[in-house]
């Protein structure tokens, strides 16, 4: 069953990695730039240790697999034959109020009443009608010097007034109220001695059937809670952005349910769907032109379908063997969203690996196992993840099959990597595309063709958020006094965790512990990433660590020293992160000790 969406731990999440230098925003001085995130000195260990143990489970610790590390500028010519230029789009809708753009499959159904504003006229004078107002009427009344404008007309129907003695009340806000000053301004002037009638039976028609009117129409959505006012003010909004000052509305309304035709931020209707083109263009060299067009990947995959002929024949390797990459790709995702889940530049594990046709649909399912296995290897427990076969109306034309494997974030159930049979499509569309052969020989049946290929395509960053939201953890510790205090943890596999090890002198005013604790530092540091510590009490120390998930802490005491009994000499205490047991070991064992438990 899906877990309900727990956006109070994810705020908790997003702000310990801001706090503890796992994640920032990027250009985060300057007001952020959306969608794109900075690791600091913790978030990029707990990555590296990501990809490192990716590249030697799928690379190193195999002979059919080898990998490649491709340019992330690309030959147009290449997305052009993989179907991105044409078809790597989103379905995107605008908001007719605000144009913020939103991912039409991710707009919620909503109910509620629609109000209907076909049109709007401006209770405001149009342009013909505010001159004769302005330059024939209210010239001499206006101060020397000062310019006005069609948003001063009642300003300057009230100084007429005024002038002439009509007593004209000065109009509310609304619309109607300005619509009365007009008409009961022209009746006035109708009965002057000194107006022309023909100038008044001008302003008068230039006023009522005049062309400030915008004939554009919008449908407002009023949600549960929301008050007929709000709408209107909306509408106003709508009308203003096409000059109507003063709008004067008359809406028809309407009972819709579950409708996905408006803005879930303010109930504005969005624009049809129409296709936006995901990727990010560039231009190589000095001048711009068409020619000089160049993209930035939106995955590595292709880099690979592209090099697979010059890898095969330097690697010399057999049907079935694999190309591994690991690098950026960049999509310019409508909606950012979700911390780093959905980002515009992001990181990809993946893996093409060629085959034989019939071979397919069974290395499909068996890199499932193989991708299912690697997130258990490094803490994911398989109860958080689940395999959605992707179903024929979701999958990829060319795809004979598709597995999503998801993991249960705590905004909800979302992808982490996709497992593809993606067929011969790849390499058939670059050899037609490029004239260049991408076919393998077959030494044994002596039989040319070209090879299909099952992808694993992981996300680093969907990767190490999923690795921050499963280590989470808040528990009780006693605080210095014994007091029971919420201990943050994160629950890092020691396989992942930035730092695997902390090393802490009891005091750090004792010369003989620190000097013993940066012995330790060195015996430890050739194997693992340590942190030497000397600042505050002991079990301050140790918060700090668990908070950022370093799995074991060294502490150097007097009975390392062999003050107080001899036999401890060179022992320290080695506290386990999760159950805060404290063991007694000797110093010259901590390396094969952590190391063995590390891995
Ligand atoms: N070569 C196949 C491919 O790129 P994909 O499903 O579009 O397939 C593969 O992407 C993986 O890349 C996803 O499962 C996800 O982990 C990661 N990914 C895709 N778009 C992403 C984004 N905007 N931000 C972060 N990760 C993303």
């Amino acid at each position: 069953m899906n877990k309900s969406p727990d956006t109070q731990r994810m705020e908790k999440i997003v702000s310990l990695c801001k706090r503890r230098g796992f994640i920032f925003q990027s250009s985060e001085i300057y007001g952020g730039l959306n969608g794109v995130w900075d690791y600091g000195p913790l978030g990029v260990e707990l990555k590296r240790n990501l990809k490192n143990y990716w590249w030697r489970v799928m690379v190193h610790e195999r002979d059919d697999i080898v990998g490649m590390d491709g340019s992330i500028l690309t030959h147009p010519a290449v997305l052009k034959a993989s179907g991105h230029v044409d078809t790597f789009t989103d379905p995107m809708v605008d908001c007719r109020l605000t144009q913020r753009r939103f991912r039409a499959d991710q707009v919620p159904g909503q109910s509620g009443t629609i109000y209907k504003f076909d049109q709007a006229r401006d209770a405001i004078p149009p342009e013909s009608a505010f001159e004769i107002l302005a330059i024939n009427w209210a010239k001499e009344l206006v101060p020397a010097g000062e310019s006005v404008s069609r948003k001063d007309s009642i300003r300057l129907a009230l100084l007429v007034s005024d002038h002439r003695k009509f007593n004209l009340p000065t109009p509310k806000v609304d619309p109607s109220s300005v619509f009365k000053l007009f008409i009961e301004f022209a009746d006035k002037m109708s009965a002057q001695p000194d107006i022309s009638k023909d100038d008044v039976e001008n302003f008068r028609k230039a006023y009522v059937s005049g062309p400030a009117a915008s004939g554009d129409s919008i449908r407002l959505l009023q949600r549960k809670g929301e008050d007929k006012a709000t709408i209107l003010k909306r509408a106003d909004a709508f009308y203003q952005l096409r000059n109507i000052l003063i709008p004067m509305l008359s809406p028809s309304t309407e009972e819709v349910t579950d409708s996905r035709d408006f803005s879930p931020e303010n109930g504005a209707e969005l624009t049809p769907p129409r296709p936006f083109n995901l990727m990010f263009r560039t231009s190589m060299g000095a001048t711009e032109t068409e020619d000089s067009i160049a993209y930035l990947r939106p995955e590595t995959a292709q880099a690979i379908f592209v090099q697979f002929k010059n890898i095969l024949e330097v690697s010399r390797k057999k049907l079935p063997f694999g190309i591994a990459q690991i690098g950026k790709a960049f999509r310019n995702e409508i909606n950012p969203r979700n911390f780093t889940f959905r980002s515009r530049e992001f990181e990809q594990m993946e893996l093409e690996y060629f085959c034989r046709a019939e071979e397919g649909m069974k290395l499909l399912d068996y890199w499932l196992g193989e991708r299912l296995k690697f997130y258990e290897n490094i803490g994911i427990g398989r109860d958080g993840l689940h395999v959605k076969t992707v179903s024929d109306e979701e999958r990829a034309f060319y795809s004979k099959g598709t597995y999503d494997i998801e993991f249960d974030f705590p905004f909800g159930r979302q992808e982490l990597e996709g497992v593809a049979y993606r067929t011969d499509y790849d390499l058939l569309q670059h050899q037609k595309a490029s004239g260049k052969s991408l076919d393998y020989f077959d030494e044994e049946t002596k039989q040319r063709f070209v090879p299909h290929v099952v992808e694993p395509s992981a996300g680093v960053d969907r990767a190490v958020l999923a690795l921050i939201c499963e280590a989470y953890s808040e528990d009780e510790a006693p605080d210095e006094k014994g007091k029971m205090e919420t201990r943050i943890v994160l629950r890092f596999h020691p396989r992942m965790a930035p730092i695997k090890c902390a090393v802490f002198p009891l005091l750090k005013n004792k010369e003989h512990l620190v000097a013993k604790a940066k012995e330790i530092v060195d015996l430890l540091r050739p194997h693992m990433n340590v942190f030497y510590d000397e600042s505050g009490a002991i079990g301050r120390r140790y918060r700090r660590q668990d908070e950022i998930g370093t799995p074991f802490g060294v502490t150097v005491d007097f009975e390392t020293l062999g003050e107080k009994d001899a036999d401890l000499r060179d022992t320290v205490t080695l506290r386990d992160r999760d159950s805060m047991k404290q063991e007694r070991v000797l110093v010259k064992d901590l390396p094969g000790i952590l190391v063995s438990r590390i891995t």
